[in-house]
């Protein structure tokens, strides 16, 4: 197969992006998804660096798993086991990483627009595994492309994003990824985690659970971000659980075949109830299945576009 031109090195975010773009990487994604694995050697001789300054599970084993499938070497690196802990800059760590030869950086960090930062200091791609509450674009990718294997072409479908909507890149990157591929999005839950403001961005804003969730044909579940907070923006937990929390009771206000997403980790018990997260309706370990090839075809495109 061959893979197609990709205008840039760097996946930034997906604000940025176009429709066109994304169905580019999605169908890429697709092909590679159902592709034998002996042909999948695009990335051989190449070595990918994950630089994770904040915990993931998900994210840093699917970009492990995707550069291994595409024959790269791959090195992961986590705060605790790199010389940052001895003052060095994400500045120089990057700078240095990019001398020992990588071919592409994964970066999580929990600043906002630190991949931009490394962008414009070093050549080689860097590709954006969450920054702060900003953008998680390879989440919202898979999302996406999970929304589509489930439901369908995303043009006119109410899709409903519940929770802490404020501190949260996944919301972010899935508002903007949503809504380019034609989907009406609801953000919801309490009004100081989903202030009205976000309606200038052309989302419906609600803090009203029923309203917010009757008719949806699919709803996104988030986690409280207690990271990053930092004040309490509700009393207690079982209030949120009490008022914005899923469960089957309520799961009925959404279309009878809704599908269920969480980009996890699951807080069981407070956003979602376990029945739900475990019904026929989560969509919740295809979202982490689908991870895996997704980010095959970022790699392939971001790492291919760059010639050292
Ligand atoms: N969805 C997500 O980013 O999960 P991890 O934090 O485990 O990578």
């Amino acid at each position: 197969m061959e893979i197609p031109k990709w205008k840039t090195k760097n996946l930034l975010g997906i604000e940025s992006l176009s429709k066109f773009e994304i169905r580019k990487i999605l169908t890429l994604a697709k092909k590679l998804k159902h592709e034998p694995a002996k042909n999948k050697s695009y990335l051989a001789g190449k070595s990918i660096v994950n630089l994770f300054m904040e915990p993931s599970t998900r994210t840093r084993i699917a970009f492990e798993l995707a550069a291994k499938t595409l024959h790269a070497d791959v090195i992961s690196i986590a705060e605790k086991s790199s010389s940052l802990t001895k003052g060095e800059t994400l500045r120089d760590t990057a700078l240095n990483i990019q001398a020992l030869g990588a071919d592409a950086i994964v970066l999580r960090h929990s600043s906002p627009g630190s991949p931009l930062l490394l962008s414009r200091i070093i050549d080689v791609p860097i590709i954006n595994a969450g920054d702060g509450a900003h953008e998680h674009p390879s989440q919202a990718l898979l999302d996406v492309y999970t929304l589509e294997e489930k439901i369908g072409p995303l043009d006119g479908k109410k899709i409903t994003i519940l929770g802490d909507i404020l501190f949260s890149r996944v919301a972010r990157s899935n508002f903007w990824a949503l809504s380019k591929m034609g989907a009406k999005v609801t953000l919801a839950g309490p009004s100081t985690l989903v202030p009205k403001s976000f309606e200038s961005m052309g989302a419906i804003v609600s803090h009203d659970l029923k309203e917010s969730l009757a008719d949806a044909d699919a709803v996104m579940l988030l986690r409280i971000q207690h990271e990053r907070q930092s004040s309490s923006h509700f009393p207690s937990l079982e209030e949120y659980t009490r008022i914005f929390g899923l469960n089957k009771y309520r799961s009925k206000w959404l279309k009878k075949d809704a599908v269920i997403l969480h980009p996890g980790p699951i807080n069981r018990g407070v956003e979602i109830d376990s029945e739900l997260a475990d019904s026929g309706n989560s969509v919740i370990l295809d979202q982490v299945t689908n991870g895996v090839a997704v980010r095959m075809a970022i790699l392939c495109l971001c790492t291919l576009s760059y010639n050292k």
